[in-house]
């Protein structure tokens, strides 16, 4: 029974996709919009604050980066090929009232530039998601937010994943939507000296494992994590909690109560 409903629900979300693809191929409305309730908490979830720069990667109406001003504080930037809806978008942010904190620009979200967002959201379709994979590792900042409406990320695996009710039935999706959050992880991967502390690290997006050896010794690492910047190890009686930035991993070892500065450059 479980599996008959997920599977209607996939053929819902395929329908609702080519909807999506037929109304993006014909670059003009009507076009699927996320409901204000699902913006609401894809914004929540991705932790959006006053601070952050959001962009929105095929932005539509510009409901996003206007509850980005208004509901978030923050400032924002949608990214649309379709300039009829640039346009409509640019007069909703006017009658939001936030037309000073927010841009809509006619462009190919493959061809823009995203190194300036911390946050950026995404109800796109699974082919663009996976053209704008590299993309998006390549230029967004370790630390940056990525959430997506629906469709994951083929091949990388999300921080978390959330269902949500929603109040009203949406095309496409029934009374459900599904939302995705990654954080961009820092490279850590390679050789790292400190000390007499020697790390190899190899990564697959935010997977990392340690092989290493501290004082001439094996050092059998239990647990490593890489979120964005923070980076933490642990094996047997001890643990390291450090940040990682170009080239250096600058942080703190802990052995008992004990706690000594540890400094990893890159080889
Ligand atoms: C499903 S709608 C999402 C709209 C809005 N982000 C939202 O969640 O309500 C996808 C939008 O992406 C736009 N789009 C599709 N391909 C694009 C591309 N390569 N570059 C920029 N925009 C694109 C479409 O025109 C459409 O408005």
């Amino acid at each position: 029974m479980r599996l008959a409903l997920a599977v209607a629900l996939a053929a819902q979300a395929l329908a609702g996709a080519a909807l999506a693809q037929d109304a993006e191929s014909r670059r003009g409305p009507p076009f699927i919009t996320t409901p204000d309730d699902v913006v609401e908490r894809m914004l929540a979830l991705a932790g959006t604050g006053a601070d952050d720069f959001v962009m929105d990667l095929g932005s539509g109406d510009g409901r996003i980066v206007i509850a980005v001003a208004g509901r978030f504080g923050a400032r924002g930037l949608g990214v649309e090929i379709d300039a009829r809806l640039v346009a409509q978008s640019r007069e909703n942010a006017r009658r939001a009232g936030v037309a000073e904190r927010v841009a809509f620009e006619e462009g190919n979200v493959l061809t823009t530039d995203l190194s300036r967002a911390t946050v950026v959201t995404l109800y796109l379709l699974p082919f663009l998601m996976d053209k704008l994979q590299p993309k998006l590792l390549q230029e967004l900042r370790p630390g940056a937010r990525i959430v997506s409406h629906a469709f994951p990320i083929p091949g990388w695996r999300p921080d978390r994943t959330e269902t949500m009710r929603i109040a009203r039935q949406h095309r496409g999706q029934g009374d459900e939507s599904r939302l995705f959050l990654w954080l961009v992880p820092a490279e850590v991967r390679g050789v790292w000296q400190g000390r007499d502390w020697r790390l190899r690290i190899s990564q697959n997006f935010q997977e990392i494992e340690i092989e290493g050896e501290a004082g001439g010794r094996p050092l059998a690492v239990k647990e490593a994590k890489i979120e964005g910047t923070a980076l933490s190890f642990s094996g047997e009686g001890f643990e390291f909690r450090g940040r990682a930035g170009t080239g250096r991993i600058v942080g703190e070892l802990r052995r008992g109560d004990t706690a000594t500065p540890l400094i990893l450059t890159k080889q």
